[in-house]
C-alpha cells in the first residue's frame, strides 16, 4: 500500500513546529476568508498539540468567523481535567474572543453510543470541516480510531470506542468518513517516541492515517529520525 506521508514538513524540534503550525493554521483560515463566511477546525487532543495552541492565541485570526468542533472525546464528566476539550479551553479557547456558541463540544458525558449519534447529526448539519487537526499515537491511532478496526468501510461521521487501549477506554471519535471530508487534515507529531508508528505508516501498514493520503504531516526530528 502506497503510504499516507504525500506532504511531510521535518522541523528540528517541536517548539519549532508548534510555532510553524499554528503560522500554517491561521493562514489557512484568513486565506478562507476571502471565499467562506465560517471557518470550521477539528482540535486535536492529547499532549502534542498543546504547545501549537498556546502559539495560536498570538497569531491575528478573527475568532468571530472560527467554529471549533473536536476530533475525539474522552467519556468523561463534563469539566474533567483529562477531557480533550478541557485542554483546548485552557490552552487556547479560553484565551481568545471566539462566541462560546462556535465551540461545539462532543457530549461524552451522555457516554459515547448516545454522544456519537449527537456529534454525527450535529457534523451533518454543520457540513464538513475545513481543517482537521491530528495527533498520532506510539501504536499508531489518530483520534480515536486504533489500530486492529478495519475503519474503511465505516460510513458515520462519528463513532462510539470502547475498550480503547488509550484510557479512558469509552470515547468518541470523528469517523473517516468525517476527516476524509475535511478540506485539510494537519497532523502534529513529536517526539522519538512516536517514530516506530511512523516507520510502520512509510512501510504502508495498514494503520488508521494510512487511508488519509490529503493529510499534511508536521514532524519534529525525534520523531521522524527516531533521535
Ligand atoms: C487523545 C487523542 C489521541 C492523541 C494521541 C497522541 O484522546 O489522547 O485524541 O488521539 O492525539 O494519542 O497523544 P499525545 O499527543 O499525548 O502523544
Amino acid at each position: 500500500m502506497q503510504h499516507c506521508f504525500n506532504i511531510v514538513t521535518v522541523f528540528d524540534n517541536a517548539q519549532l513546529l508548534a510555532r510553524a503550525a499554528a503560522s500554517h493554521i491561521a493562514q489557512l483560515a484568513n486565506r478562507a476568508a476571502q471565499e467562506q463566511p465560517l471557518y470550521r477546525i477539528a482540535l486535536a487532543g492529547g499532549t502534542t498539540p498543546q504547545s501549537c495552541y498556546l502559539e495560536l492565541r498570538q497569531e491575528v485570526l478573527d475568532w468571530s468567523r472560527i467554529h471549533i468542533y473536536f476530533g475525539d472525546e474522552r467519556c468523561l464528566p463534563e469539566g474533567d481535567s483529562q477531557r480533550n476539550d478541557r485542554m483546548a479551553e485552557e490552552s487556547l479557547l479560553n484565551h481568545v474572543p471566539i462566541p462560546s456558541g462556535q465551540i461545539h463540544p462532543i457530549h461524552a458525558q451522555w457516554g459515547a453510543e448516545l454522544a456519537a449519534l449527537d456529534y454525527a447529526r450535529r457534523l451533518l448539519q454543520s457540513g464538513p470541516l475545513d481543517l482537521a487537526i491530528l495527533g498520532l499515537g506510539e501504536d499508531g491511532h489518530t483520534a480515536s480510531l486504533f489500530p486492529g478496526q478495519d475503519y474503511r468501510q465505516e460510513p458515520r461521521l462519528a463513532l462510539p470506542v470502547f475498550h480503547a487501549p488509550k484510557p479512558p477506554p469509552e470515547r468518541v471519535s470523528l469517523g473517516p468518513a468525517a476527516f476524509l471530508a475535511a478540506r485539510h487534515l494537519l497532523f502534529l507529531v513529536t517526539g522519538a517516541s512516536k517514530h516506530d508508528a511512523l516507520v510502520r505508516l512509510k512501510r504502508g501498514e495498514a494503520l488508521p492515517p494510512q487511508q488519509f493520503k490529503h493529510g499534511q504531516w508536521f514532524v519534529d526530528q525525534a520523531a521522524w529520525n527516531g533521535s
